[in-house]
């Protein structure tokens, strides 16, 4: 279906890190929208992804919008940071975050997007008090830590309830879902309700990813 007015954000967990220049390269010049950067400290998820400084190199390539996703404990401590690494979109875990709404201030107050990401096993719900403060839900459709893993088909539920909480609230976030997107069951994310697709194994390991981008974006 034409014309939903998708945005597609291709994480680069699964790119090539050797050869992360024209990976970005590659992504400014096709139809991707932002550039999903995935950040793991090893003790929120159990895995350590990259950084600040590599951040801070993309920053300097990239022609996108930079969506920083934050699995990692305490991100307070680190929001300034990624704001002068090059941060746009912020987006920190329900679950690593006891002042949520705090956090959210602090991540507006320096001028980028605030977006809120939930466990699969977090309900939509609890954001019902923050959902006019926020710019992006991020609907964690896998549990957080690795990419490739499949779709858990639950998420479908959650997306219309984020749908219907922010319609009902008339709040403006988006809805960006993360983690088994694929070129096939695209369709069925946007048709619940999602605005933003997070994709990495499904793009980066095709022959040719700008066409896995483009088929996202036309889904
Ligand atoms: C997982 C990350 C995802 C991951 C998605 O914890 O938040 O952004 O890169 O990878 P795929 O698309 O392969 O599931
Ligand atoms: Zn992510």
């Amino acid at each position: 279906m034409e014309n939903r007015n998708t945005f597609v954000a291709p994480s680069l967990l699964a790119s090539n890190f050797l050869e992360l220049g024209k990976e970005v390269e590659m992504l400014n010049r096709s139809e991707a929208d932002w550039l999903h950067l995935d950040v793991m400290d090893g003790r929120f998820v159990p895995n350590i992804s990259y950084g600040l400084p590599v951040i801070a190199h993309i920053k300097k390539v990239a022609k996108k919008t930079c969506d920083v996703h934050l699995m990692i404990e305490e991100p307070e401590k680190y929001v300034e940071d990624f704001k002068k690494a090059g941060a746009d979109i912020l987006t920190v875990h329900y679950e690593a975050c006891p002042h949520l709404h705090r956090n959210i201030q602090l991540i507006k107050g320096l001028g980028m997007k605030a977006g809120v990401a939930l466990n699969p096993h977090t309900p939509v719900h609890l954001l019902e008090n923050i959902i006019n403060d926020i710019d992006l839900i991020l609907i964690m459709s896998v549990n957080p830590g690795f990419g490739g893993q499949s779709f858990i088909p639950k998420s479908y539920e959650k997306i219309r309830q984020a749908r219907e909480m922010i319609n009902h609230y008339k709040a403006h976030a988006l809805i960006e879902v993360d983690g088994g997107v694929t070129v096939e069951n695209a369709g069925s994310i946007l048709d619940a309700g999602a605005n933003v697709l997070v994709a990495g194994s499904n793009i980066f390991s095709a022959k040719d990813p700008e066409a896995v981008i483009s088929a996202l974006k036309h889904a």
